[in-house]
C-alpha cells in the first residue's frame, strides 16, 4: 500500500494510543500459564500479538473473545499444562513471540518447532538460546541455534537454575529467561544489561511474585502457580510517539491519554524534553502494576541533544524518530550505542539514513552511533517502509513537518503495532491519501 501524507494544518489534538504490544504478549503468557480464566481487557488485537495468541492456542490454551467488551478471556493450563503443538508456531513479524516463547517451551515434555517470516528468521536467536541451554535446555536452529527455525527438543519438565548476566540490554532475552525460570528446580539470577523494559517483572508482581532485586541481581523464585487474573492493558507510548512528533515537527499542541508512564518506556519523552518540547506527564493512576495517565505536549523550538548508550533501551523503538527530530532541530542530535537497531525488523540504523535521504536531508552513520546536523532543508520524496512498522510511522511523522508531505510505500506493515493508525493520522488533522 502506497500512501501519501503531509498535514497542511499540523497534527494536533487529543489521541488515545493502541493499546501496548509488550504488555499484550507478558499478559497472554502468563494467562496462558495460570490456574483459571483470565481477563485481559484492551488487548492489541493486531499483528504481533495475534501470532502470540495463535500460537497459545496451539498448545492447547483458550483464548476468547468477551462477548461483553473489548477483552480475552484466557483459560489458563497451569504453569506445567501446556500440550505439544501438532504444527510449527509462527511468530511471523514479532520477535517478542519468537524469544518469549523459547523461555516459555524451553525443556518442557513436548518437541515443538519456532519459525516466523524472513525478518523474523534473520534475527538473532542465540542471545536467548544460549542462557537456555545452560539452563538444561536442547534447541537447535540454522547458525548453531542462532537463527530460527528453532528446534526445542522434549526435556525432562524441569530446567536448572540460572545465574546469569545478560550482555545486551534486551527485555526479550530478559523476559524469555524469567519465564523459563519459571519452572526453574531454585532461584535464578539474572545480573548484567538489566536495564529494560520491565513489564514482566512488574506483572509477575502484581500477581503476588516478590521478584527481589539484590546487589545489582533479580532473583526470581519459581512459585508452585500462577493466579488467574484481570488486567487492562495501558495504551503504548511507543505508538503515541510518533503522533508526539509529528506534533512537534509541525508545531501543534497534542495531549495523549490513557498512555502507560512505565519510566523504562518514556526515554523519549525524557530526550523531547531536552530537545526544547515542553511536556507534561501527568500520572493518574496504576493497572497491573504499570502506571497510566495522560502526557501533553506544546511544541517548542527544537534543539539538538546527545542520547548516550546507557539512555537507548528506554527509547530503543523511538531512535527512528530522534533522528527525524534531530532534522528540525537547531545544532546536532547525536545518539550513541544503537547498535541493537541494526536487529530489529529491519536494519533501523542503515532505514534511518534512507528515511532522511529519501527527502534531501541526511544522517551521518558511524559504527553504532549517529548523528543529524539542523535544521536540514527538506522537500517531499519517496520512503519505502522495507517492511518494518515503525519505519512506516516514522516516515508518517516525518511528513507532517515537511510542505510538500512524504509518500510511503508499503505502508500496511504498520498494522502490526498501530491498526488504526490512518484513522488517528486523519483525525489529527493529517492527510493520508
Ligand atoms: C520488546 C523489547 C524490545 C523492543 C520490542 C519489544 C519487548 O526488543 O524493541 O519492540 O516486548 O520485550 P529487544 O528486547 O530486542 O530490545
Amino acid at each position: 500500500m502506497t500512501l501519501r501524507f503531509s498535514a497542511p494544518r499540523g497534527i494536533g489534538g487529543v489521541m488515545i494510543p493502541p493499546p501496548d504490544k509488550s504488555i499484550t504478549h507478558r499478559a497472554l503468557l502468563l494467562a496462558a500459564q495460570a490456574s483459571g480464566v483470565s481477563r485481559i481487557a484492551n488487548p492489541l488485537a493486531t499483528g504481533d500479538c495475534l501470532s502470540t495468541r495463535a500460537c497459545l492456542r496451539a498448545l492447547g490454551v483458550g483464548v476468547e473473545d468477551d462477548p461483553r467488551a473489548r477483552a480475552w478471556l484466557v483459560t489458563g493450563r497451569g504453569l506445567h499444562g501446556l500440550v505439544e503443538p501438532a504444527e510449527v508456531l509462527d511468530a511471523q513479524n514479532s520477535g517478542t513471540t519468537i524469544r518469549l516463547f523459547c523461555g516459555l517451551l524451553a525443556g518442557r515434555q513436548m518437541h515443538a518447532v519456532l519459525s516466523g517470516d524472513a525478518s523474523l528468521r534473520a534475527r538473532p536467536m542465540l542471545r536467548v538460546v544460549e542462557p537456555l541451554r545452560r539452563m538444561g535446555a536442547r534447541i537447535e536452529g540454522r547458525a548453531g541455534g542462532g537463527l530460527a527455525p528453532l528446534a526445542l527438543l522434549a526435556g525432562s519438565g524441569t530446567l536448572k537454575a540460572l545465574r546469569y548476566d545478560l550482555p545486551v540490554p534486551s527485555a526479550q532475552v530478559k523476559s524469555a529467561l524469567l519465564l523459563a525460570a519459571l519452572r526453574a528446580d531454585g532461584e535464578s539470577s539474572l545480573g548484567g544489561a538489566l536495564d529494560s523494559r520491565d513489564h514482566t517483572e512488574r506483572l509477575l508482581g502484581f500477581l503476588g511474585l516478590s521478584l527481589g532485586r539484590t546487589d545489582g541481581r533479580l532473583r526470581i523464585v519459581p512459585p508452585s502457580s500462577l493466579p488467574a487474573f484481570e488486567l487492562e492493558v495501558p495504551g503504548d507510548p511507543s505508538s503515541a510517539a510518533f503522533f508526539l512528533a509529528a506534533a512537534l515537527v509541525s508545531g501543534r499542541d497534542l495531549e495523549v491519554s490513557g498512555c502507560g508512564l512505565n519510566p523504562s518506556r518514556l526515554g523519549f519523552v525524557r530526550v523531547l524534553s531536552r530537545m526544547g518540547a515542553r511536556l507534561e506527564v501527568l500520572a493518574e493512576g496504576e493497572r497491573g502494576g504499570e502506571p497510566v495517565g495522560r502526557l501533553r505536549l506544546r511544541p517548542g523550538a527544537l534543539e539538538g541533544t546527545t542520547v548516550e548508550a546507557e539512555e537507548v533501551p528506554a527509547l530503543i523503538d523511538e531512535i527512528p524518530l530522534v533522528a527525524v527530530l534531530g532534522a528540525f532541530a537547531r545544532g546536532r542530535t547525536v545518539v550513541r550505542g544503537a547498535g541493537e537497531l541494526k536487529h530489529k525488523e529491519s536494519d533501523r540504523l542503515q532505514a534511518i539514513g534512507r528515511l532522511l535521504s529519501a527527502v534531501g536531508g541526511g544522517v551521518e552513520l558511524a559504527g553504532d552511533d549517529f548523528a543529524v546536523e539542523g535544521p536540514q532543508a527538506l522537500g517531499g520524496g519517496v520512503v519505502d517502509s522495507g517492511g518494518d512498522h515503525r519505519i512506516a510511522m516514522a516516515a508518517a511523522a516525518l511528513a507532517a513537518g515537511i510542505p510538500q508531505g512524504v509518500e510511503v510505500r508499503g505502508f500496511e506493515a504498520a498494522a502490526v503495532s498501530f491498526p488504526d493508525f490512518l484513522a488517528t493520522y486523519r483525525a489529527l488533522g493529517g492527510r493520508a491519501e
